[in-house]
This record gives C-alpha cells, structure tokens and sequence, in this order.
C-alpha cells in the first residue's frame, strides 16, 4: 500500500524528489490603480567627483567632442532616451563646501577651490550656476539644486534663489543679466543641506532642524516659482533623525530625504570589487538591496504619524551600490564598472519605490555618469551604456504611471540555508491604458516562470523587453560596448486566460499590455 502511494506521488509530481512543482502566481488588480507614480522616483544625481560633471557632461566649448556650449551631445541623448525627469547637483557632499558666486560670470577669471572630499583636485568652477541650468534645459528635465548650509551662509543660499528666479529688478537679477540671461530659470527642488549628520557639518537632528527653520526662511518663492523645500534626512536607519526632523520642522518642508547604498561586502573598508565576485557575494549583495524596502516602511511610518496626508514626501535623493574603486584608478574618484548584478539591484529598488509611491516622491541614483552606479561612463571622445542604464530605458513607461496593486505567490532563491523572494515585480498603467509589469527574476542560475492573472483587464496584445546577459558579472566596455543590452522578449504567451511568463534566470523585463 505505501510503495503504490509513493508511486502515485512520483506520477503526479513527474518528479523523484516528492516536492510538487514550485509555482509563482501573480494577480496584476488591474482596475485598482490609485497612486500615481512620480516621474521624479527616475530621477539622477551628479556631483563635482572625478569624472562626472568634467569629462561626463562638460568638455568645453572649443573641445573636439561634439557639445552644445560646453555640453557632450551624446551624453545629453542619451539621457533624453531614458527620460530623463531630474538632475540634482552639485553635491552630495561638495554641495556644502560650494559657493555658488564662484561658479558664475567670464570662466577665465572664476576663482578655483580645492576639492577636499573627492581627491583633493582643483576645481576650476567652469561648470556652474548657468551651465547646469542649460544643461538641465538641454536635457527638458528639472533642476534640483542642493544649497550650503553646512559651510554656507543663510543670506548665501537666499541669494542662490534670487539669482536664479526673481523677475524683477533686484541686485541678484541684475548681476544674471549682466552674466547673459535675462529670463528668470523656474527651479523647484530646492535641497536645504546635504548629510548634515556627516560630510554636510556632523550636526545633531535638533541642531539642524533649527538651521533648516533659519535657512529655508530665507529661500523665498518669486514671482510663480514655488520652492519644494527637501531637508536633509536620515543615513540609512537613522530613524530618530527621521522623528525629529518631523516634529521639529513638520510642514516647513516639502520633503525630507533618505540616503542609502548598497555595498557589496557590507564593509565600508573593503566593499567588494565590481566585477570580480561570486555568488556568496552576490546574494549577500541582493540582500542588503532588499533592506530598501524595510527602511522606505519604516521611515514612512514615522512619517505617516506626523503627516497622515502624506504632504510630505520621502526622497531618496542617493541610492545605489558602491562597490570599490577601478583598480589604477583615483580612489576619490568613485569610478566603478557597473554589471548585470547592478541591473539586477537598479530594478528591484525601482520596484520597491513604485510600491511605495504613495510617500516616495522622488529618488536619485548616484551617479549619472563615471561615478558609482553609473548609467554612462565616458572615456574622452567614447561612451558607452551601463547595464544600469538599461533598466531605466525598460523602467522609463513607469513615470507618472498609476501603480497596480499586486499580489505574489513567488519561489524562492536558496543559497547557502538562506532564502529569499525569487522574482520582484511591479505593475502600472499609463494615461493610455497601456499597461506595464517591470519584473526581475534575482535567481542566478533558474527560470522562473509566472503564472499571471491580470484581473479587470482585457488582454489583446503582449509585448516585451529583455535585459540579460551570459554571465551575472558582464559588463559593457568601450571594447564591446553591447554585451549587456535589450532584446525583444516574445515568450510571453496566454493560455487559459491567463499569461505564462517564464522569466530567464538574473533577468529583468518589461511586458507591455495593450
Ligand atoms: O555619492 C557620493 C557621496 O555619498 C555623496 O557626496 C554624499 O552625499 C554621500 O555620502
């Protein structure tokens, strides 16, 4: 009797191991969207750091690169392709040490500064004020400036707004004008500070929020340009800067950030090479990424008890990995390779900001180009497109989208006793209908195939996107600049009424649902 049960079993498992076959299901509620997706969650970051302002976007008006008054053409379309929604500049913490009244009128006569926490190199100042502006006009996206206050004065920073938004006749108008623009430029995100619990003056939360009160006083709205005041918020779990940031400076902020990276090793010291790692590495890597989700959580629900109406919003305004430097590179310089695994960790946060659209209004990955997590890197005349940077060609169907609520049943990755969810997902719809599943199977080595029920939706045609690669450590170099790049993903199919996703293994995909 128990031989012909356990043969029973073996029939219908089709296996010889007694484990039904694993099975994801994802119900897409298709018409239960209500948070809409802030275009701004796909937003940059790019700091005065090694190569990413210099050699990244600026190489001079009389350099051989093609550029518009100073700014790499290819550097700029490549940036419009992904859609680029915002740029925050020009720190991090240079941010704190910038004088901005350095960084304006005839290049030739700006005065230079060291640049202490990047390499100690001088900083010539030829990229300021009104390049970044045109640039962010070059690029139809919008500034997001982060002001002194770490080194800085009040009246510094008041002045910063003026310069660039009063319409009137003012001292800081006038001198614009004498530098060659007439027209006020509209800039709404406004960064009071970076990391003033570190590099932006190792201040106390108390301290600051009365600096942030004193300082964001003084930034004044002109004319019909409206400030979004972003203070400075929590290192990664930092949870009482979070709490008294909001009892302290409550609705006198617009929002408040998160800083978090991802280091592979979880060692500041040694993190972990780009490239070179294995899988222990890289699963320990795809777990500290996750914790994403645990801060966004926890520090929205600080948030929430504060400002239920979520007026607020959290911005991550530095996210991504941070891994050791290029071997034979500056150490100061932040320049890292960046592979599959990053395309991997770049679409599972996304995923996790879309899920919390509703308190995350912005976030930035650092940095654009040539520095961190890079979507460019630049080597002179060439450039080429990260793995990275893909994922936010994929994503890009994402901005101002309305979030679809999901539920997943979903395998496991296993490594080593460990396990976590095998596949992350995320569901919007457009303003078109269209709807669209980012989904990224984390597992190195297996299909994941999805059993998918889009429920109060009707599905006529499905399309696809895929980002993969042979190997979870490719990367794109400028010698073979397209190893890791997307292809059209036909694979999904419907039967039953329901689509069958099988998903390849350390893959990310986008579907497109019309
Ligand atoms: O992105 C590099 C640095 O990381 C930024 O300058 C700083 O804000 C953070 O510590």
């Amino acid at each position: 009797m128990k031989q012909t049960i356990l043969l029973c079993l073996i029939i219908i498992t089709g296996g010889s191991n007694f484990r039904l076959p694993a099975q994801n299901k994802l119900t897409v509620h298709a018409d239960e969207g209500k948070s809409s997706i802030s275009k701004h969650i796909y937003g940059h970051f790019s700091e005065h750091l090694g190569h990413c302002i210099y050699g990244g976007y600026w190489v001079g008006e009389d350099s051989a690169i093609p550029n518009t008054r100073g700014i790499r053409n290819d550097v700029v379309k490549a940036l419009k392709d992904i859609r680029i929604p915002n740029l925050r500049w020009p720190g991090g913490c240079f941010a704190d040490e910038y004088h901005w009244m350095d960084g304006i009128g005839a290049r030739d006569q700006r005065p230079k500064m060291v640049n202490t926490h990047w390499g100690g190199v001088t900083e010539d100042n030829s990229f300021g004020t009104h390049e970044f502006l045109d640039l962010c006009e070059q690029l139809e996206c919008e500034p997001y400036i982060s002001g002194n206050l770490g080194s800085g004065s009040a009246e510094e920073m008041s002045k910063w707004v003026e310069y660039i938004t009063f319409d009137g006749e003012s001292p800081m108008s006038n001198l614009r004008k004498q530098n060659g623009r007439e027209n006020p430029w509209k800039v709404k995100f406004w960064g009071v500070g970076n990391e003033s619990w570190g590099c932006g003056g190792n201040m106390t939360p108390d301290y600051y929020s009365d600096l942030y009160r004193r300082y964001a006083t003084y930034c004044r709205n002109y004319g019909n340009n409206r400030l979004y005041k972003i203070a400075c918020g929590a290192n990664e779990s930092d949870y009482n800067w979070t709490e008294t940031l909001m009892k302290n400076v409550g609705n006198r902020m617009q929002g408040l950030s998160l800083h978090y990276y991802t280091i592979p090793s979880g060692n500041w010291g040694k993190k972990g090479s780009a490239t070179q790692f294995d899988e222990n590495e890289y699963f320990a890597t795809i777990e500290r990424t996750l914790y994403m989700e645990e801060l966004l959580t926890k520090h929205s629900t600080i948030m929430d008890r504060y400002d239920p109406q979520k007026r607020i919003g959290l911005i991550t305004d530095e996210w991504g990995i941070w891994t050791d430097v290029e071997p034979n590179t500056n150490s100061g310089f932040l320049y890292q390779q960046n592979s599959l695994r990053d395309a991997i960790l770049a679409g599972i946060n996304l995923n996790i900001f879309n899920a919390h659209c509703d308190r995350v209004k912005m976030a930035n990955i650092a940095q654009t180009v040539n520095v961190l997590q890079a979507v460019i890197l630049t080597d002179k005349e060439k450039m080429l497109l990260t793995p990275t940077y893909w994922v936010y060609y994929l994503y890009k169907v994402h901005q101002d989208a309305t979030l679809l609520p999901v539920s997943f049943i979903c395998n496991k990755y296993e490594w080593n006793g460990k396990k976590m969810d095998a596949v992350s997902v995320s569901a919007s719809k457009d303003a078109a209908g269209k709807i669209h599943i980012t989904l990224v199977n984390i597992d190195p080595n297996k299909v994941q195939t999805i059993e998918t029920d889009l429920r109060g939706a009707t599905v006529k045609k499905v399309s696809g996107k895929i980002l993969t690669s042979a190997k979870i450590n490719d990367c794109n170099t400028f010698e073979n600049p397209n190893t890791v790049s997307v292809k059209e993903f036909n694979d999904a199919k419907l039967s039953g009424g329901k689509l069958n996703i099988p998903l390849p293994a350390k893959s990310v995909v986008m579907l497109e649902i019309e």
